[in-house]
């Protein structure tokens, strides 16, 4: 081999190296230089002020700024956060779904199915800082990193998130302008994405409007209304506060939909897996009921594909197990003392009255 052919041999080599190199993800390479280097000037967000709900909750750690909701809306729908780039947080989030997934469990970007049904996200802002079913974050920008991370999610660490962004021009700017900084890292990037998720705002179901005087309920829906508020349905109990339908201060709760001898005989132990406490198990979150229209299946185990079928196993009564809901065995014993029987006891017109007024928290607008 001459001394030419050697060279050129090993010329094609360091090419082919440095052109495969490309493909992975690329470390700080690219020298970003930014169009204007002024000082950013951000706009605060206003939040809207909506008749019958407690003011909109501000976040002095994360104050948001129309510049910070624009970029989290895009890292949102960007499926650039995932490890293969193929899922998006809105790929399991849907908007039509009112932010939640119709299939019973998630899908990974490696095929992997989720543990539970991926819930609505809705009026977040007014909840207590506890997520997932099971509360294990406190935040939104908490929540935010966990499924980026996650293996049976988007599964990218966040120094490859950052480094990704850190790359893309517009993301480098978009940055700049809601954070005064191009350094991109993963507190901005979540901090960005809550921002973003405190913006679902829905406010305009018929029982909305029926509150503010906008419009009106038929006969059903407005008997519907009674029940639910009253000890006939006894929902209100925990699906209370105008935002969400939660209560105002009891986050978690077991609602009696499973029997169990011991705390242990739970199929998922929910908040006790991660407290350990023993009043805990068998605990979920008190999801929203807004936008139920949109949200099936329901529970925390999908376990339910219709309201009929939600609204048919409270009407059976709570089941009894360790850490059920003391207001809902007291009550079942009340009416069990004064009528004999131990569910709800709802006639089929009651049954479609109630499920008449649960249809009416679901907003048209806020799905399109
Ligand atoms: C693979 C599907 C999937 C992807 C992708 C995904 N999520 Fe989720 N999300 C879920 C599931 C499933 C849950 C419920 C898990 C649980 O409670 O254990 C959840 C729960 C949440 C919650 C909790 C809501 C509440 O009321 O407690 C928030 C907020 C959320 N996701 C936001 C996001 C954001 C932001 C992203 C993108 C960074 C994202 N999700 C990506 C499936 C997904
Ligand atoms: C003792 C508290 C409590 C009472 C009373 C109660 N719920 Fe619930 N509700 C919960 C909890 C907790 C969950 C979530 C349970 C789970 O995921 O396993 C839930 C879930 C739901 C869901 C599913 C929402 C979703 O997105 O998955 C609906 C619908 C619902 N409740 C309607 C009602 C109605 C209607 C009534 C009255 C007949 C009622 N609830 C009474 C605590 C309660």
């Amino acid at each position: 081999m001459t001394r030419k052919t050697y060279i050129s041999i090993l010329f094609f080599f360091v090419c082919f190296a440095l052109i495969f190199s490309c493909k992975k993800d690329p470390v700080n390479k690219v020298v970003v230089t930014p169009p204007d280097d002024s000082i950013p000037e951000t706009t605060a967000f206003i939040p809207p002020v909506i008749k019958d709900f407690r003011a909109f909750p501000t976040d002095p750690a994360n104050q948001m700024t129309v510049q910070g909701i624009a970029l989290g809306r895009k890292l949102f729908f960007d499926p650039i956060l995932s490890g293969d780039s193929s899922l998006s947080c809105a790929g399991c989030h849907k908007q039509e779904n009112s932010f939640s997934d119709p299939r019973s469990r998630s899908i990974g970007i490696d095929h992997l199915p989720g543990k539970r049904n991926a819930m609505a996200l809705v009026n977040l802002a007014w909840y207590q800082n506890k997520f997932f079913w099971d509360g294990r974050v406190n935040t939104l920008r908490e929540q935010a990193a966990t499924p980026i991370e996650a293996a049976d999610e988007m599964h990218l660490p966040l120094a490859v998130a950052e480094q990704r962004l850190q790359n893309h021009l517009e993301y480098v700017n978009m940055f700049w302008k809601a954070f005064g900084t191009r350094t991109i890292t993963k507190d901005l990037i979540t901090k960005a994405i809550e921002q973003f998720e405190r913006t679902l705002i829905s406010f305009n179901a018929p029982y909305d409007k029926y509150n503010r005087g906008e419009g009106s309920l038929s006969a059903s829906e407005l008997r519907g209304l009674v029940i639910f508020n009253t000890e006939k349905g006894d929902c209100f109990h925990c699906h209370t506060t105008p935002e969400l339908f939660v209560h105002p201060s009891k986050i978690f709760s077991n609602n009696g939909m499973d029997a169990a001898t011991t705390i242990y005989d739970f199929t998922d132990a929910g908040v006790g897996a991660i407290t350990h406490d023993t009043s805990d198990y068998g605990k979920f979150k008190i999801p929203t009921l807004r936008n139920l229209a949109y949200t099936a299946p329901y529970m925390h185990d999908a376990r339910f594909a219709t309201l009929d079928e939600v609204i048919d196993s409270y009407n059976l009564g709570p089941k009894i197990s360790p850490t059920v809901d003391p207001i809902l065995i007291e009550k079942a014993q009340t009416r069990l003392q004064r009528t004999g029987i131990w569910g709800l006891n709802l006639s089929q017109q009651d049954h479609d009255d109630l499920k008449a007024f649960l249809l009416t928290l679901s907003d048209p607008d806020f799905v399109h």
